[in-house]
């Protein structure tokens, strides 16, 4: 039986300082910095996305154990396809890697997994892996862990267009309701929280739509490096934002 993630109790929150009231329902994360931390110790770019894997997995973890609904994390955009053949196969076998390792304890835990992103471009044992998981654990009612492949944002959108287009809906009935729910993110929460580690601060084609009354976190730690205290540090940060939806308050 793979280990179960235990829903924390207030105390335990407490001691991250996190409220349960508080925190996102949804939150993004662009894990960037991977190849920055295995060059910093005259590693493999492939080392650091390995790393970025392994922090990954404690991200779900502490997602889940905190209660918090979806976690929407850019794992390979459109455009990553035009880095070098060699890490993109690298990439690709740390996911399998991934699926074939944690699926498991992420069904047992009642995670939810969700590929958003054009998924028609894999193929093979990864294809395989993602549709199973994806298959198997959609009764699940867990954390909503939404992993976006091949994924951009302005791609999303024409895409949601072009479906309502296609099954005849005129433009009297378009709404902002009706095109989120032919996006990929269709039937989640409201994107509360993004978080981009590594320093930039820019959204590269991430949730654009879904970004609309979002919170941003910027940290400079590298996504290797993203702990779970550092993930609480910006569950904090966003805990005492005012959120005001474009209203007086
Ligand atoms: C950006 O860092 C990171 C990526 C393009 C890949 C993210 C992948 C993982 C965290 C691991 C595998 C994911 C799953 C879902 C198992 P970068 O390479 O652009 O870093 P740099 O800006 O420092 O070069």
């Amino acid at each position: 039986m793979a280990k179960l993630y235990p829903e924390f109790t207030e105390a335990e929150l407490r001691a991250f300082s996190l409220e349960k009231g508080a925190l996102p329902r949804h939150v993004g994360v662009i894990m960037d910095g991977n190849g920055r931390w295995a060059k910093k110790r005259i590693l493999p770019r492939s080392a650091g996305h390995r790393a970025g894997m392994e922090a990954l997995r404690e991200i779900v973890r502490f997602s889940h154990s905190a209660g918090i609904e979806a976690l929407t994390v850019y794992a390979f955009s459109t455009e990553n396809w035009s880095r070098p053949r060699a890490e993109v196969d690298a990439l690709f076998s740390l996911l399998e890697e991934y699926f074939y390792k944690e699926i498991d304890e992420l069904d047992a835990n009642g995670v939810r997994i969700r590929i958003i992103g054009d998924a028609s471009a894999f193929s093979g044992k990864l294809h395989d892996l993602l549709d199973s998981a994806v298959r198997r654990t959609s009764g699940n009612s867990g954390l909503c862990f939404n992993i976006a492949l091949n994924y951009g944002s302005r791609a999303e959108i024409v895409h949601a267009v072009s479906s309502l287009i296609d099954d005849g809906v005129k433009s009297a009935d378009l709404s902002e309701s009706i095109i989120d729910s032919r996006l990929y993110t269709a039937g989640l929460p409201e994107l509360d929280l993004i978080i981009r580690t590594a320093g930039e601060q820019r959204l590269s084609n991430f949730l654009l739509w879904q970004a609309a009354y979002a919170e941003f976190v910027f940290t400079s730690v590298l996504f290797p490096d993203f702990t779970p205290e550092e993930y609480a540090k910006c569950l904090v940060e966003y805990a005492h934002r005012t959120r005001k939806f474009g209203k007086v308050l």
